[in-house]
């Protein structure tokens, strides 16, 4: 495939009508519903800015990332973040694209980027329909990459691959194909090609469309200019491709051929193929390529795994769930956001949906769309959109809103927490007020609470030693509580299920390891795995769980 004319079943994919799915309703079928995943520095925030650069979402870059301050996109909120440089929370950011005549809607959801984050990482991962990775071109495959992918991997998602900062000093390029294949066992398959390394990188050969993408670097904001070529023999290259690097383009592009496989829209859509673009995020170079690829080869809205049945994206009735709730976005709101992945439908606002959980009706009057410049009103919304919705603490994590059905949406994880503390409140009269604060960050997912069923105080358990700190600044900020964290007796923490005399048995001899989290559910607290055998040893009914499903 590589470079020759594309074989006529990828040109007639090409071609076809730019939805894998023609029956959605156009609406649907334009939405595009995905995560950037990467290892921090590999150029996540960059290529954000330009894809909102490309959706028109923000007349320059520099909007987004003033020059010479500390470097962020408007995706985050929080001081904190600003001051280490981390993303601790998901949010979207929706814009549109456009791609010929066709106008797409990009609904990208950041991801949190430091390997604390996992849970909130994985979670913000059942909302989204595909995944862009990024890696970078000199350092290939690194562990926070490998680390997501695998969570990609569990859920199947279509994963396009986007080789960052090619204007530098890279690897060769097969190595960094052979890479990907090797550590990730997935199949690459170059949708680009680059000419020329590190000072030489001129640009590259798009493989897909037979055209030379060549790179400005005087300007980094300019759209790459584009030469249509008729196929490596085209005389057209030699007028803009040095002799010796046309050359190995040539060379490599035959090998790539007899080597690598050629595009499989369904292999990428079941996610056993990843097309590869290379590009360079801060020359704005590769990057409306890369997006094209996500508006050609979707996916446009999956549908949702659900009990008693799955939830199709075309279905009239509008379905979603909670992935992520964040409280006290804006400190002048001190608001509570649930963000909301519509399912099913045609959203509007107003609309009166069913909280499934407490089979409540909820009248969805005040819903936000995450422009990426503001916040907005969503007037409407269709299935693949991402929604916010102000609430004082009704909805969880993992809650459904329907238009009657008892619907519950599955896959939506709770980690037991690997690092246990204890936490008090430096003044012992804010005793009240900390519960209180605990009780609303393990609502939002940021924590998990513990009420020991003996003693008082909490117990406060995290994935990553980070989220303590944060934590602990957040508590600070959000409600001037200064709060102290003190080791804990345990180090883990296993939910306790089972048919009602077997668990109370369970709790009932071993008190001192009981505590409560914040759904009153039992948990059992230890530092030894031997503890845990033992229980199950003795009560063979009981299951002592590493994971509980939220809902
Ligand atoms: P992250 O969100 O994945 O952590 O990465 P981010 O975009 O912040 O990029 C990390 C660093 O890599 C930044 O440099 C950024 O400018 C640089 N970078 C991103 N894309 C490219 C690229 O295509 N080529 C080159 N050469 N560099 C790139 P920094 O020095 O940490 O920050 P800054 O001072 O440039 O803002």
């Amino acid at each position: 495939i590589a470079g020759g004319p594309q074989p006529a079943y990828i040109r007639a994919m090409l071609d076809a009508p730019q939805t894998n799915r023609p029956d959605l309703p156009p609406e649907i079928g334009r939405r595009r519903t995905f995560a950037i995943i990467s290892h921090p520095d590999a150029g996540k925030t960059t290529l954000t800015e330009k894809f909102l650069l490309y959706g028109g979402a923000i007349q320059m870059a520099g909007q987004v990332r003033a020059k010479g301050e500390a470097r962020r996109t408007r995706s985050d909120f929080m001081k904190m973040e600003q001051d280490r440089g981390i993303s601790v929370s998901a949010s979207a950011m929706s814009f549109d694209f456009h791609k010929g005549d066709r106008e797409y809607r990009f609904n990208l959801v950041d991801t949190p980027g430091h390997s604390d984050f996992s849970e909130d990482t994985y979670r913000t991962l059942t909302a989204v329909d595909a995944a862009v990775m990024v890696i970078d071109g000199a350092k290939g495959v690194e562990s926070q990459t490998q680390k997501l992918f695998e969570v990609c991997r569990m859920r199947d998602l279509p994963i396009l691959t986007f080789c960052n900062k090619m204007d530098r000093e890279s690897r060769d390029t097969f190595e960094i194909i052979d890479e990907i294949q090797e550590n990730l066992a997935i199949d690459v398959t170059p949708a680009s090609w680059p000419i020329g390394v590190g000072r030489d990188f001129i640009g590259c050969y798009d493989v897909l469309h037979d055209r030379l993408e060549l790179m400005d670097r005087a300007d980094r904001n300019k759209v790459a200019e584009t030469v249509s070529i008729s196929g490596l023999d085209d005389p057209k290259l030699a007028e803009h491709v040095p002799a010796d690097l046309l050359e190995k383009l040539r060379e490599d592009l035959e090998m790539a051929r007899e080597l690598l496989p050629p595009m499989d829209p369904a292999a990428f859509l079941e996610g056993s193929l990843t097309p590869i673009w290379f590009g360079s995020a801060i020359n704005s170079f590769g990057v409306q390529e890369l997006m094209s690829g996500i508006a050609e080869f979707g996916p446009e809205p999956q549908p949702q795994r659900a009990e008693p049945r799955q939830v199709s994206a075309d279905e009239k009735k509008v379905a979603g769930f909670v992935f992520k709730v964040q409280a006290n976005m804006d400190p002048k709101h001190r608001d509570r956001v649930a963000f909301v992945r519509l399912a099913s439908g045609h959203f509007e606002r107003g609309m009166k949906l069913t909280h499934v959980r407490s089979k409540k009706p909820m009248a969805i009057s005040n819903p936000v769309l995450f422009l990426a410049a503001d916040r907005e009103l969503a007037e409407e919304a269709w299935a693949g959109d991402i929604i916010g919705i102000p609430n004082h603490g009704q909805l969880r994590i993992g809650d459904a809103l329907t238009e009657g059905e008892a619907l519950r949406f599955t896959g939506i994880p709770s980690f037991a927490p690997e690092l246990l503390q204890g936490v008090r409140a430096g003044d012992p009269m804010k005793a009240k007020h900390l519960e209180k604060a605990l009780m609303q960050f393990a609502e939002e997912g940021a924590a998990k609470v513990f009420k020991p069923a003996i003693g008082s105080g909490f117990i406060v358990g995290v994935v990553g030693a980070l989220q303590f700190e944060v934590l602990a600044s957040r508590i600070e900020l959000e409600y001037g509580l200064p709060v102290r964290f003190d080791a804990s007796q345990f180090t883990s923490a296993r939910w306790v299920s089972g048919p009602k005399d077997a668990v109370d048995a369970v709790i009932a001899k071993n008190g001192q390891h009981i505590a409560h989290d914040n759904d009153g559910d039992p948990v059992f607290l230890t530092r030894l795995q031997w503890d845990i055998d033992r229980i199950e040893r003795d009560h063979p009914d009981v299951t002592l769980s590493a994971t509980k499903e939220m809902m």
